[in-house]
């Protein structure tokens, strides 16, 4: 088995400084929020697992229905030497890319916030495809990335969707510093969930056997567990509605009577009114004009469109200028 390298680039605290900063504005301001990116520890993790296997839950088996279909045409397109992953997680449904990659791919660079997910993907890789460099990197790439040197032309992922979690002023940002880790002629494959029915949008969001309830409510065992707060998650509502003018689907915490939230380690205490809504996620929808508008601004040129058979969900290769 050949050896895998792995860069961790996350301070060792960054997490809990990052879950206070984020806790003191989005909890102290009028329409109370938290970010996304807190729903994920163990428990979390094993939470979205779940939801990917519901029947309401579309974009996991979509995405993956594309990826098995055009795994040999989006390696010929991009023509890339290093793959790069962002949020690779498991790299589970990567493998059929990095397959039909495969012999003109030298290195696979996955990128996470947990060591854990990398360790484990980077050894499955390198045990079965021994003739293929594994450089992992332990980063938050909303923070910028610095990637190893490996060689050009390169194809970053981003996959899952995931994209739809980030505001519209965050995501210019975010492709832009896409773009700034590629050279001209490099790639950017794209995952976006696409817009479609209201009743099939909110379904996903809040399905039958009450998993996405769960996860949406495990933010607050996070702050139970990371800040001391004396929150219960039976105090609060899943809420999930879709904004047709934004064109985006909310997830929210809705609290079912006036309650107060202590927060020790941070000395809040944060008062919520009867029905009060804390947001907790975005997951915003696209049309292909407003993904070639986004990318086109960010110095990315759509060049190939791909959807599952039933249009639900798209993946796009975008070429740097
Ligand atoms: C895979 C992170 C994009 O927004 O659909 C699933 C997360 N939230 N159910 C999404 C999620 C609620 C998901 N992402």
């Amino acid at each position: 088995m050949s050896p895998f390298l792995i860069t961790r680039t996350l301070p060792e605290d960054t997490v809990g400084a990052d879950l206070r900063a984020d806790v003191l504005s989005g909890l102290t301001r009028t329409r109370k929020e938290l970010p996304p990116k807190w729903f994920y520890d163990a428990r979390g993790s094993e939470l979205f697992e779940e939801i990917t296997r519901l029947p309401e839950y579309y974009p996991t088996r979509a995405e993956r229905e594309i990826l098995l279909a055009r795994a040999p045409e989006i390696a010929a397109a991009a023509g890339a030497r290093t793959l790069v992953e962002l949020g690779s997680g498991s790299s589970e449904k990567t493998r059929h890319l990095i397959d039909a990659m495969l012999p003109g791919l030298d290195s696979y660079v996955p990128v996470d916030v947990s060591e854990s997910a990398l360790t484990g993907a980077a050894e499955a890789l390198t045990a079965d495809l021994p003739g293929l460099r594994v450089h992992a990197l332990v980063a938050d790439f909303t923070r910028g990335l610095a990637l190893p040197g490996t060689p050009g032309p390169r194809l970053v992922a981003f996959l899952g969707g995931t994209i739809g979690n980030l505001l519209p002023a965050e995501r210019a940002v975010f492709l832009r510093s896409v773009r700034s880790l590629l050279a001209p002629g490099d790639g950017l494959l794209l995952g976006t969930d696409l817009v479609k029915d209201e009743r099939t949008l909110v379904a996903a969001y809040d399905d039958e056997a009450g998993v996405t309830a769960e996860f949406n409510k495990n933010v607050l065992a996070v702050l139970a567990r990371e800040l001391g707060a004396d929150v219960d998650p039976a105090d609060f509502d899943h809420v999930a509605v879709w904004d047709p003018e934004r064109e985006w689907v909310e997830m929210r915490l809705r609290a079912r009577r006036a309650l107060t939230v202590k927060i020790p380690e941070l000395d809040l205490v944060v008062p919520f009114a009867a029905g009060e809504e804390l947001r907790t996620e975005v997951s915003a929808k696209f049309r292909q004009a407003k993904v070639r508008g986004e990318l086109a601004a960010a110095g990315l040129e759509l060049t190939r469109w791909w959807t599952d058979e039933e249009g639900r969900y798209a993946l796009s290769l975008a070429t740097a200028r």
